[in-house]
């Protein structure tokens, strides 16, 4: 019984392992993911993964195969020479030599990685991190700006400076996709230049611990192709549609009569607030209080009623006081704001 189970525990263990890597192997794929690149900067930072990797396994394999030469193949006394050669070879010129080429690698890719754009797309995005949302303003040269929140749209293939800055306390900017990270600091603008290689809807987070509802703090990250990209802006820089059901001029008389433009800008309406995010076309963006919750009445109404259940020490306080009906009318006015 000993036995079987000194044989049964290691084989266990080797699916375990197995098993583990299996599950792993779908985390370097998605949305989100360092190792599956879509941006100029996060390719050479997967190589630079990819490269310590190999180096990690090239010393590791070496190190085991010493190790086991020494204890199973031959583990009998060594002949001094050969004793110090191991111990010199596979303890100092092997290790050495492994990391003198990464070093040199990766102190060859960080100029590149952090220098300002050759030839910038004409547009500017200035980014500011707040508790727990992100407000995002475009500055494009041509035409004039205009805020929104929780995302941003690049256009393909063209490098983009945004400039970071934070309002509150440390945050830090993450699209793992398309860069590497850089902390949002107080007092301070930091500059990362983000050239997309793919299209397609990629996640960002937040990676600084900023606050209770730090893990509430997402974007998304959209690249499109030059033609819709500018048909974008355009309408970015669009007033709100004004309600033309009777359920959605309901929802803006109540949006405006409790005091929410007192903290949300609603563009084309008396609205101006600067505190919380614009909404002028909220309707159109792909989800809710920072990556939180889908972009749908439902939960509009969610947000609006339970604020705080859904986000926990937000500033915006809850309306769940208003009647049913008043909520669904706000809701249904906010979605219809594309
Ligand atoms: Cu913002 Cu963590």
């Amino acid at each position: 019984m000993t036995y079987l189970a000194s044989r049964l525990r290691p084989m266990r263990l080797r699916v375990r392992i197995l098993l583990a890597l299996v599950l792993a192997l779908p985390a370097c794929d998605g949305p989100q993911s360092a190792l599956a690149p879509a941006g100029h900067e996060a390719e050479r930072i997967a190589n630079l993964f990819w490269w310590m990797a190999g180096g990690a396994a090239i010393l590791w394999v070496s190190v085991v195969g010493i190790a086991v030469y020494a204890i199973r193949v031959r583990p009998e006394r060594h002949e001094a020479p050969i004793a110090k050669l191991l111990i010199i070879g596979g303890g100092a010129v092997l290790p050495t030599s492994v990391l003198a080429v990464l070093v040199t690698y990766g102190l060859w890719l960080m100029p590149e990685l952090r220098s300002p754009p050759q030839q910038a797309a004409d547009i500017d995005i200035e980014i500011s991190g707040e508790q727990w949302w992100w407000r995002v303003r475009y500055f494009p040269s041509q035409a004039q700006t205009f805020e929104l929140a929780n995302e941003i749209r690049l256009p393909l293939g063209e490098p983009v400076e945004l400039r970071l800055k934070s309002r509150d306390v440390i945050h830090s900017f993450w699209v793992p996709s398309l860069a590497g990270k850089l902390d949002m600091i107080p007092g301070r603008v930091n500059r990362l230049v983000l050239e997309p290689t793919k299209t397609g809807v990629f996640r960002g987070a937040c990676a600084e611990y900023c606050g209770t509802s730090h893990a509430f703090m997402a974007f998304y990250a959209v690249v499109m192709e030059k033609e819709d990209f500018v048909e974008w802006i355009e309408h970015q820089q669009r007033r709100a549609v004004p309600p033309r059901e009777s359920l959605t001029a309901r929802g803006q008389r109540i949006f405006l009569e409790n005091g929410c433009g007192a903290c949300h800008a609603i563009r084309g309406t008396d609205a101006d607030g600067v505190v919380g995010p614009d909404l002028t076309h909220v309707g159109s963006r792909l989800s809710l209080a920072a990556g939180t919750l889908p972009n749908e009445t439902d939960a509009f109404e969610r947000w609006i009623a339970l604020t705080k259940v859904v986000k926990p020490g937000v500033q915006m306080p809850h309306f769940g006081m208003l009647p049913e009906e008043e909520i669904l009318a706000l809701a249904a006015y906010l979605e219809s704001l594309e």
